[in-house]
């Protein structure tokens, strides 16, 4: 069976998107990591990632070993394609936050079990699952539905602007000139049939959505930046007035850490239209259906890894 990898949401058929969210609500999922080996290896910071994708791990039987970056040494001790070679010895699934992108492309390349992004400088693929999933559970059907960004077009907006369209959304991005969404993937939103709108006017992007969603302005890695960001996205802070140009209903998700008086006001990431908590316990879910998808006899084919044990 062919090793299935998820570096970005589109690695997943929007068919198979909606099959990862009906595992992920499946309440007895089938325990395809019995007896088997998960490496989850960590660069950068987590709490959510980390604590969602282990406990996912033992929910479909299985026992997560935990990795920070320092203790392995990625192409400092050890290239990153003779880690990834030693962890397929070992594990039934890699999954990896790194600095670098293409380091997940290289592992990818060389292992011999599924390899999982949990967040890279370009894509944050677990967090769309769990994103659309709160959505879908909240809304039902999202087709014809329009999510709105505010912010960055960061990892987090690559994502969730792939996840979101594939589950039939539009998507409207407002973020500071230099710091939108780049042509490259826009065009590869688009190729689905997408509707996307990308703007420096955050009232544009909001009016009508059903969706406002925002993220830090500066991600992990820009720490230095934080202070110019803080300058350029003057103007970008998700508050009540700008809630007030969504849909009456519009909800408002977040994947964490918030920065409350930045990002996004008190009053809108603690108030009665957040999603936020939902959104962060839906990481396990989505983590859960995505490995039972992996590691499983999906009825749309994800691949059956064998492990070591
Ligand atoms: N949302 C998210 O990925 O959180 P962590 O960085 O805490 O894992
Ligand atoms: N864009 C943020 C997301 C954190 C979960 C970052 O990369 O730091």
């Amino acid at each position: 069976m062919r090793l299935r990898h998820l570096l970005e949401v589109d690695d997943l058929s929007p068919a198979e998107l909606a099959t990862v969210l009906d595992l992920a609500d499946a309440p007895r999922p089938a325990p395809v990591l019995h007896g088997k080996g998960a490496a989850l290896l960590f660069e950068k910071p987590s709490a959510r990632t980390r604590n969602a994708t282990e406990m996912a791990v033992v929910q479909l039987g299985g026992h997560p070993v935990s990795l920070r970056g320092e203790e392995v040494g990625i192409d400092v001790r050890e290239t990153a394609e003779d880690l990834a070679r030693t962890l397929s010895s070992y594990h039934a699934l890699i999954g990896a936050r790194v600095a670098d992108h293409g380091v997940l492309e290289r592992m990818a390349a060389v292992a011999s079990v599924p390899v999982v992004n949990l967040l890279s400088d370009r894509a944050h693929p677990t967090q769309a699952l769990a994103d659309v999933l709160t959505l879908r559970q909240h809304y039902g059907d999202l087709a014809g539905r329009q999510l709105a960004w505010v912010g960055d077009a960061n990892n987090v907006f690559r994502s969730l602007s792939l996840a979101a369209t594939m589950a039939g959304m539009s998507v409207r991005a407002a973020c500071p000139t230099g710091f939108g969404p780049d042509p490259d993937h826009l065009d590869r939103v688009r190729s689905g049939g997408a509707e996307v709108l990308a703007t420096t006017d955050p009232g544009e992007a909001v009016r009508g959505a059903d969706v406002v969603v925002t993220d830090v302005w500066a991600s992990m890695g820009q720490e230095d930046e934080a202070d110019e960001r803080r300058r350029a996205f003057a103007g970008f802070m998700v508050d009540e007035h700008l809630m007030g140009l969504a849909a009456p209903e519009a909800v408002f998700l977040h994947c964490l850490p918030a920065h409350r008086g930045e990002e996004v006001s008190a009053g809108v990431v603690d108030g009665p239209r957040s999603l936020v908590w939902p959104e962060a316990a839906n990481r396990m879910h989505a983590a859960r259906g995505l490995l039972a998808f992996l590691l499983g006899d999906s009825p749309l084919g994800g691949s059956v890894a064998e492990g070591s044990v």
